[in-house]
């Protein structure tokens, strides 16, 4: 490349144009985005199998390839889940998802993603982007103008987004089945769907009202798309191999419009989110599904001004390529929705991949937020923020590429200690000590024949092409068995050759194992960069490498008489107490969750039994503790009738200061019954919860003692 460059600039002037346009060819650009997380949570191992680990593996291959990539990610902040659980916390959605964004920001750098930028959907320019995208499909003609009949909520005055709406489910019957979704049966559903629709903010029943809103008519699209996925053909030329998608991509898009397209509304009534750039449109956003993938083109904009780069050459250049990595969850609107949007606004270039990931499981369930059912990246990240690339190594190694797949931790442990410790890190600590022990840390000279070094040269002189060859077809655990077949070769070479019995008697030999073993580890330092960025830098530095790329590693990257130093322990095996305590803590926090066992109705009593109750309203004017008792609290109480004593036991949950002055329910006719002593005249009636929590039965309006209760 330098010699065509300076031969062509010396030349005449259209070898100078020549030379611009073949420059401009030659830098093939890639954006590469990962599914932009919902900033209502923390993320979890699932997450980061899916959408975030491969992405970032590929886009550090790229980066040591020397290819100009741009790796774009983001909070998505808006849409209903948002909404919703901010009501449900009684604060704002800007107080979640700015809390949620740091947390997930942090996260994500502390694991080793490398984002070139993590933007966010509440931001003004983002807000600005997407409302103006909106406005140039809406001149374009691209949307229709619906009116139809939604849920409202005549209580709340608004109208319900699906997750707004619960019901049961009517595959599953699930009682808590939201109105896009049943999380136990996994159902896809529509508000209609549900039986017994419930408001979930009054707990209303919803009524129907018309509404008017923005729909994205997707069945005019199918022709078009179904060229684009099943031939990779765009306007007639040919876009993508569709070979090299995913067979589950494919498959998913192709039930899709094969089950028929409809129009899909682009908008919705909510006051959270980017608002409709329209006039006659209060109170309407864009639908998160909508605002959320342009969040990928407001990040790019606002990463490339920052770095003095061009956002259109990413997004809107045919020397560029886009790739979505995503669950698989994401599909639809990375493959159909987002795909017609883009082309519907005319200048904009569509995915060339979108490498969807199936989803992990977790110990023979699946992960699951609202059950707590997950290994939460930040946790893991506190509690062993030394074995970073440990997770990422295990999570490369189980990737659900093909099909899901399950992460345990004696499969973690097994990895880490069998394959990590005793294959990788053994044979660089090795060689490493080996070289400081023999040669005071020089890298020695090629001495006397041994058997198995051509094998070893071949591994060397292979490894980068196969590595290579997996991750640009996305098939990242191969890329990583490669790289570890590498570091096996290198395993068995020491085994087989014994430099450490040979050292005395034939010490050319022993130069010969040692400088092959060291460039080993240097062609390995550079395959496993991508996947196991923490431990290739230590190894970097130990071997001290300050430059080199994808292609170093085809040769012999250590010159001979170089320092080299040792890298301490790499890895650190992963003991029984540390899986025990992983799989309890598991167990602990799902329990803690699980719905609690709700007492059994008893057998029927009769009506009179009931009216033969004397229930009142009391107050408790004295309280103090029952000495020798750790139960009973003794109280007066007002009855409206007289002052009586009532020992009641409470003491475990209430003070007694924290009781007087209280109204709580009495009943009153109950013979006296004897209780350490003294004679108690009443019960006082309390709510009792699964867990044993205690709570008086106070009438909601200030009611007089004496007040009957029927
Ligand atoms: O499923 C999700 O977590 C979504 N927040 C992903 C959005 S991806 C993109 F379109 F922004
Ligand atoms: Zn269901």
């Amino acid at each position: 490349m330098r010699n065509l460059k300076s031969l062509i600039l010396s030349k005449n002037d259209n070898s100078l144009i020549f030379a611009r346009k073949f420059t401009a060819l030659s830098q093939k650009k890639t954006l590469v985005t990962s599914a932009l997380p919902y900033a209502n949570g923390p993320l979890h191992i699932g997450h980061i199998a899916g959408a975030y680990l491969p992405a970032d593996i590929c886009v550090r291959f790229m980066r040591l390839q020397g290819k100009d990539v741009a790796f774009i990610c983001g909070s998505d902040e808006h849409g209903a889940a948002i909404t919703l659980r901010a009501k449900k916390e009684g604060t704002t959605p800007k107080k979640i998802v700015d809390q949620y964004h740091e947390q997930i920001k942090k996260a994500f750098q502390e694991f080793g993603i490398s984002f070139d930028i993590y933007h966010r959907t509440s931001s003004e320019e983002h807000h600005k982007t997407a409302a103006d995208f909106f406005k140039k499909l809406y001149e374009n003609g691209s949307f229709i103008e619906k009116e139809t009949e939604q849920f409202y909520d005549p209580k709340a005055e608004q109208f319900l987004a699906d997750r707004y709406i619960t019901g049961e489910c009517p595959k599953c019957h699930n009682q808590g089945a939201y109105g896009d979704q049943c999380e136990k049966c996994g159902a896809t559903l529509s508000p209609e769907e549900l039986i017994n629709p419930t408001s979930t903010i009054s707990g209303e029943k919803p009524i129907k009202k018309s509404t008017s809103h923005w729909y994205l008519p997707l069945n005019e699209h199918e022709d078009w798309l179904r060229d684009w996925i099943e031939n990779g053909k765009l306007n007639g030329l040919q876009h993508h191999d569709p070979k090299e998608w995913r067979n589950q991509v494919i498959g998913q898009c192709k039930s899709w419009i094969d089950g028929g397209l409809q129009p899909r509304a682009m908008t919705r009534d909510l006051d959270w989110g980017v608002k409709v750039p329209l006039e006659n449109a209060e109170g309407k956003v864009l639908y998160v599904w909508l605002d959320a993938p342009i969040g990928y083109i407001t990040a790019t904009k606002v990463w490339a001004e920052k770095n003095g780069k061009n956002w259109k050459d990413y997004w809107q250049n045919e020397n560029s390529d886009v790739l979505h990595f995503i669950g698989k969850d994401n599909i639809v609107f990375h493959c159909i929705i987002f795909p017609t949007l883009l082309k519907e606004h005319g200048e904009f270039n569509l995915p060339k991949n979108v490498p969807a990931n199936e989803f992990l499981n977790l110990e023979g369930q699946k992960l699951s937020t609202s059950r707590n059912w997950a290994v939460w990246l930040h946790e893991y990240l506190e509690e062993y923020p030394d074995r970073v690339d440990e997770l990422r190594y295990v999570l490369t190694s189980i990737a659900p590429e093909s099909k899901d797949s399950e992460f345990t931790w004696k499969d973690y442990q097994a990895r880490v200690n069998n394959e990590l410790v005793a294959i990788l890190g053994n044979f660089v600590n090795r060689v490493l000590v080996l070289t400081d022990k023999y040669y005071g840390g020089e890298v020695p000279a090629v001495g006397d024949a041994v058997e198995g070094t051509e094998e070893v040269l071949k591994a060397i002189a292979e490894a980068p092409e196969k590595v290579a060859r997996a991750i640009e077809s996305h098939r990242y655990r191969e890329g990583l068995s490669e790289a570890m077949n590498l570091a096996r070769a290198g395993n068995k070479y020491l085994a087989e050759t014994e430099p450490w019995k040979l050292f005395k008697t034939e010490p050319e030999k022993v130069k010969t194992i040692l400088h092959h073993s060291l460039q080993l580890t240097a062609a390995l330092s550079v395959v496993l960069q991508p996947y196991l960025p923490d431990v290739c830098k230590k190894l970097h530095e130990a071997l001290a490498m300050d430059s080199f790329d994808w292609g170093t590693s085809q040769k012999p990257i250590l010159k001979v008489g170089a320092k080299i130093s040792k890298a301490g322990l790499l890895f650190q095996k992963f003991e029984d107490e540390e899986v025990a305590k992983q799989v309890e803590k598991l167990e602990k926090a799902a329990a803690a969750n699980a719905p609690k066992s709700i007492e059994p109705i008893k057998a029927p009593t009769s009506f009179d039994n009931f009216v033969g109750m004397d229930l009142r309203v009391a107050k408790i004017i004295e309280a103090e503790k029952v000495k020798k008792s750790n139960k009973l609290l003794k109280l007066q109480v007002d009855t409206g009738t007289d002052i009586r004593t009532v020992l009641s036991g409470i003491a475990k949950h209430y003070k007694p200061e924290e009781v007087v002055g209280k109204s709580v329910l009495l009943l009153a006719n109950l013979p006296p019954r004897k209780m350490m002593g003294m004679e108690s005249e009443g019960m006082i009636l309390m709510a009792e919860d699964a867990d044993g929590n205690l709570s008086f039965m106070s009438p909601e309006k200030d009611f007089h003692p004496g007040s009957t209760v029927n």
